[in-house]
């Protein structure tokens, strides 16, 4: 199996890239963001208390999102590997991971750090805001808050995984393309 975390601040590029690695590559992507949309589109009980949170531009408790990866997890164990996409998001949720993952015999293999300047961030998501019908990019303070959760709480992933020598930095300011080719190089270099 090889495991990717895509890691990095909101309206960095993680869901645009992780779209093309996922085809390229044929890993099963995992979104907690989505997976969280798609319980708010169901109207679940978990949807309805996440979109509160999520409106507001916090981070949704820990064993809430580590119960859904486990369970996606568990159902997707024929996968060539797994895209980890916006989780994890804290310690304990990195934590959490590399002990689920023990469990199957296997590990995350690499993490790619977007970096992005902040007004390249909030223009961009303000522009998705205008079409993506997310409550969370229509409103500049709202995706600031994202951003200062980002610094306070998950930045922490990425020295998490820097002590074990995972960590890529990637320039996330280019355009989509110019970003996924040197992911691109930087996957197979690990793959050969
Ligand atoms: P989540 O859905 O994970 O959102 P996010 O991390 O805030 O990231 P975004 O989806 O905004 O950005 P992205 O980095 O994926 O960028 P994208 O490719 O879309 O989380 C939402 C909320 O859910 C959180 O705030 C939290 O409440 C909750 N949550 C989720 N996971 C959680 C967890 N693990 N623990 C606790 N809570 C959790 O690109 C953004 C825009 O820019 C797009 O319009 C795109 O077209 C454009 N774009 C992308 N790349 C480029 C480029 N190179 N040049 C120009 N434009 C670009």
């Amino acid at each position: 199996m090889f495991n990717i975390i895509l890691f990095g601040p909101p309206g960095s590029g993680k869901g645009t890239q992780s779209q093309k690695l996922i085809e390229k590559y044929q890993l099963k992507h995992l979104s907690t963001g989505d997976l969280l949309r798609s319980e708010i589109a169901a109207k679940t009980p978990l949807g309805l208390e996440a979109k509160a949170i999520m409106d507001k531009g916090e981070l949704v408790p820990d064993e809430v999102v580590i119960g859904m990866i486990s369970t996606a997890l568990e159902n997707n164990m024929e996968a060539r590997g797994f895209l980890f996409d916006g989780f994890p998001r804290t310690t304990a949720q990195s934590e959490a991971l590399d002990k689920l993952l023990q469990l199957k015999h296997t590990e995350i293999n690499v993490v790619f750090s977007l970096d992005v300047s902040e007004e390249e961030l909030i223009k961009r998501i303000l522009h998705r805001g205008l079409t993506s019908g997310r409550s969370d990019d229509m409103n500049e303070q709202i995706i600031k808050a994202r951003i200062i959760e980002y610094h306070k709480k998950t930045s922490a992933v990425a020295a998490y995984y820097q002590q074990f020598n995972k960590v890529v930095q990637i320039k996330g300011g280019g355009t989509v393309e110019e970003i996924f080719s040197i992911l691109c190089k930087e996957i197979d270099n690990h793959l050969s």
